[in-house]
């Protein structure tokens, strides 16, 4: 479909469709099946899994909604978004808190899509075995170890660049709207396949049935963490996504629609993985690797295991490949618009900083792994520091910033598309991102560092 532009030649997306499937595109990936399942694995299951469909719908949506509002009003990066809407107080600063967390995301979230290409390859030439859990954690450790994931990130960078290279709207559009609803039947189909082991129920009760004496302050700034980095919220994306969304597209059913379709989809992982962890008998504090370890005794157990794995794997490098493509859009339109760079130099420089960043983390299992800062390795630290830290505090901002200083009239025409449609809400939303947002945030933080 042919895409519209508007008069200022910004790219705009073609349909109402497009708009949310880029949503999704962005929100879903290795957020919710791989990040998911290892937080809530740490964070005690239930207990964790109950904050964070909490905070996803009392701060995601609130937040998610004033980035739309910002991103559309403006059409500008986060930088010019803050600065249109108040050109003499110095909030466009956030934008660098954006720009970091992009970077520092993009740079560890390579390293774990460069592994599902590895996962991808290996199972497409069958060479994936995951017969007995000795043969399969020996493989994993060989696999992520050495200096091979490095291969890896650098090519999945390498993809990332192409397909920015194409252009926002051919390049995005066309990958989104057929990947999205894939993946999603496949998860259905594992889910469905998840009943079959012999663990299922315990590893449904350590999901779904929370035991409320472990939500702890560590629980909560993880889950908080988990939800702004599953939303993609907190460091501009989503506002840059709006602002190439049309002007019928409809913010708050947009909004809720992705907060649905994410949570669900992190569910689903869940679904899938907790009955495999215990009925294999892995521990399911086991951190980042956790599903990479489970997964492929899942496919190992299936009639046409290899041909299952492929298919799943390429899926998930497809869902990482639609958030890196959204976070670099964050620094690539800020290197555009802001430093008057090409699109092409802009893309190069965003990359090479990813490819530094990328290369410390994919280490960081390997050569690396006794490196650590604060206790925590690179890949640890850059994944602490850009979702516990600041996304939280760059969706902070956005929510006082709306809330407090953009125009009622500006938010009510964003709502309801130019008076097109009623929203009703307004007073809630604009309540929630004044009060309920900002103060949920702060007293996170400051329960996390103990003043609590
Ligand atoms: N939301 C993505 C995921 O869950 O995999 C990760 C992400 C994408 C985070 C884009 C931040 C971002 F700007």
């Amino acid at each position: 479909m042919e895409s519209l532009q508007n008069k200022k030649e910004r790219a705009v997306f073609a349909t109402k469709f497009a708009a949310v499937a880029t949503t999704v595109g962005s929100a879903v990936g290795l957020g919710n099946i791989w990040r998911f399942p290892y937080e809530a694995g740490i964070h005690g299951g239930g207990a964790f899994l109950i904050c964070y469909m909490a905070f996803v719908f009392l701060i995601g949506v609130p937040v998610l909604c004033s980035e739309f509002i910002m991103g559309r009003q403006t059409r500008s990066n986060i930088f010019g978004a803050y600065r249109k809407l108040h050109p003499r107080r110095p909030w466009y600063l956030a934008g660098y808190i954006g720009i970091l967390a992009s970077l520092l995301i993009l740079s560890f979230y390579s390293v774990v899509a460069g592994w599902t290409i590895e996962y991808f390859t290996s199972s497409f030439l069958g060479n994936l075995d995951f017969s007995d859990t000795a043969t399969g954690h020996g493989q994993f450790m060989e696999m992520t170890t050495g200096w091979r994931p490095v291969i890896w990130t650098i090519i999945f960078l390498l993809c990332n660049f192409l397909i920015l290279a194409g252009g926002v709207t051919k390049g995005i559009e066309r990958v989104c709207n057929v990947l999205m609803p894939l993946l999603f039947v496949i998860l259905i189909a594992f889910c469905i396949n998840s009943f079959t082991m012999p663990k299922f129920q315990e590893g449904l009760s350590f999901l779904f049935r929370p035991d409320f004496s472990k939500i702890t302050p560590s629980v909560l700034l993880g889950a908080l963490g988990q939800a702004f980095f599953s939303l993609s919220l907190g460091l501009g994306c989503m506002m840059t996504y709006a602002s190439y969304f049309s002007n019928n597209t409809r913010l708050g059913r947009t909004a809720v629609t992705t907060a649905m379709l994410d949570s669900l989809v992190a569910i689903l992982a869940g679904v899938i993985i907790f009955p495999a962890v215990f009925s294999f008998g892995i521990s399911p504090e086991a951190g980042p690797t956790l599903v990479f370890e489970v997964l492929p005794y899942i496919f190992n157990q299936l009639p046409g295991g290899a041909m299952w794995s492929s298919l799943f794997f390429l899926l998930l490098f497809l869902a990482s490949l639609t958030s890196t493509v959204s976070m670099s859009e964050i620094s690539i339109t800020y290197f555009c618009e802001e430093k008057k760079m090409s699109r092409r130099k802009a893309l190069t420089v965003s990359s090479l900083i990813a490819l530094c960043g990328g290369l410390l983390c994919a280490l960081s299992f390997g050569p690396l792994s006794t490196v650590k800062l604060g206790g925590m390795t690179f890949f640890d630290l850059f994944d602490y520091c850009s979702s516990n830290i600041c996304l939280p505090a760059g969706g902070m901002i956005c929510s006082v910033f709306t809330g407090w200083y953009i125009k009622r009239s500006i938010i009510q025409k964003q709502m309801t598309d130019h008076g097109k449609y009623r929203f009703r809400m307004i007073g809630l939303l604009v309540f929630c991102l004044r009060y309920v947002c900002p103060t949920a945030i702060f007293l996170i933080f400051l329960n996390s560092i103990g003043i609590l």
